[in-house]
């Protein structure tokens, strides 16, 4: 291939911006050149690309976002998108795409494939929830950024005797809240994999305060079934805690990606790369028991990931 596009779908997370940097590097030292394709698949169907070369990537690898901007683009899902973004992949001479993004972007990225543009899958997502690999870049940041803003939290709850509840986000996934409620030492960690009675996690918030402990946190993830404010309110009525809700929100899919994003996202790019290079697209990059490998695309997007059990179990063990 002589030209590849590489472009950022979905919700942006920390590290993408170190994922293009090192797709573009790599094409250039394999004699490629690469077009930025902006705002995701409305880019291809718009034409709205760049021209990216080593100079267009410096100073990129510590910020957060993506300086391709990102969308979620419903008019890609359609037979007309996709037409128009294959004609413009053409005209522009683009024969391959690397896509950073979720099980979301892969899914257009292999439709994308079955229609003759081959395409590799980078996982970027803070939610963790891609299941054809065990780390999605963005993953390490954003649970740092959640602790260390429960751990401000934790602050104002121990010096007034309060309960604070929650919500970190993850879409329809626990991840993000089940690490990030072990990190701060979360009395409990609600998470829609995992069916939870609320009563019983009432009752121990009860027992551990007449045990002696005065202030409490409690992690939900943004899809388990109930809210937290809901749940904030019934921790006060049932326990007679002054309880408060949080919803963590935006702010943690920002800031400067961590060394694990950096790293892991480099190494990606350099791999997704190395195979459109070889004429080999369909595929995504995953890491795998700290390798990282690849997979072909229609493989990962039928493979399931489930939360680890045990993982929950150690967090209630360790929370009494
Ligand atoms: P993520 O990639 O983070 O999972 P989305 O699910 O929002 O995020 O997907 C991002 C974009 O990928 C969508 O806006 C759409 O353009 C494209 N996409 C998602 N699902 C499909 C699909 N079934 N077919 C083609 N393109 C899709
Ligand atoms: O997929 C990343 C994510 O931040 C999820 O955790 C969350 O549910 C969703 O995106 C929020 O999307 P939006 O930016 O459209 O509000």
């Amino acid at each position: 291939m002589k030209t590849i596009g590489v472009l950022t779908s979905g919700g942006d997370a920390p590290g993408m911006n170190a994922a293009v940097r090192s797709v573009v590097r790599t094409a250039i030292s394999l004699g490629m050149t690469v077009k930025g394709i902006r705002r995701g698949y409305n880019g291809l169907i718009d034409g709205d690309m760049i021209d990216l070369d080593a100079r267009s990537v410096s100073d990129t690898i510590q910020r957060g976002g993506t300086f391709l901007y990102t969308a979620r683009s419903p008019r890609f899902k359609t037979e007309e998108g996709m037409q128009e973004a294959i004609a413009n992949c053409k005209r522009e001479g683009i024969e391959g795409i690397v896509v950073i993004g979720g099980d979301g972007s892969y899914r257009g990225a292999r439709d994308l494939s079955e229609r003759g543009i081959p395409c590799i899958g980078i996982p970027g997502t803070i939610d963790n929830d891609i299941s054809s690999t065990d780390y999605t870049i963005g993953f390490d940041t954003a649970m740092n950024t959640a602790m260390e803003m429960v751990d401000k939290l934790r602050d104002t709850s121990q010096s007034h005797d309060r309960c604070s509840v929650v919500q970190v986000m993850g879409r329809h996934a626990g991840y993000l809240a089940l690490q990030t409620g072990i990190a701060v030492g979360a009395a409990a960690v609600l998470v829609p994999e995992i069916e939870t009675d609320l009563s019983e996690v009432i009752e121990k918030i009860r027992h551990t305060n007449e045990s002696g402990k005065k202030h409490f946190i409690v992690i939900v993830a943004e899809g388990y079934k109930t809210d937290v404010q809901t749940i904030a309110k019934m921790i006060q009525e049932q326990t007679k805690i002054e309880s408060r809700a949080t919803v963590l929100g935006h702010v943690q899919r920002g800031g400067s990606p961590s060394v694990r994003d950096r790293v892991i996202a480099t190494e990606m790019g350099y791999n997704a790369v190395q195979l459109l290079s070889q004429g080999i697209g369909n595929r995504v990059i995953c890491y795998q028991k700290g390798d990282i490998i690849d997979r072909d695309i229609f493989e990962a997007l039928s493979m399931t990931k489930t939360l680890d059990h045990k993982m929950f179990e150690i967090s209630n063990v360790t929370s009494i």
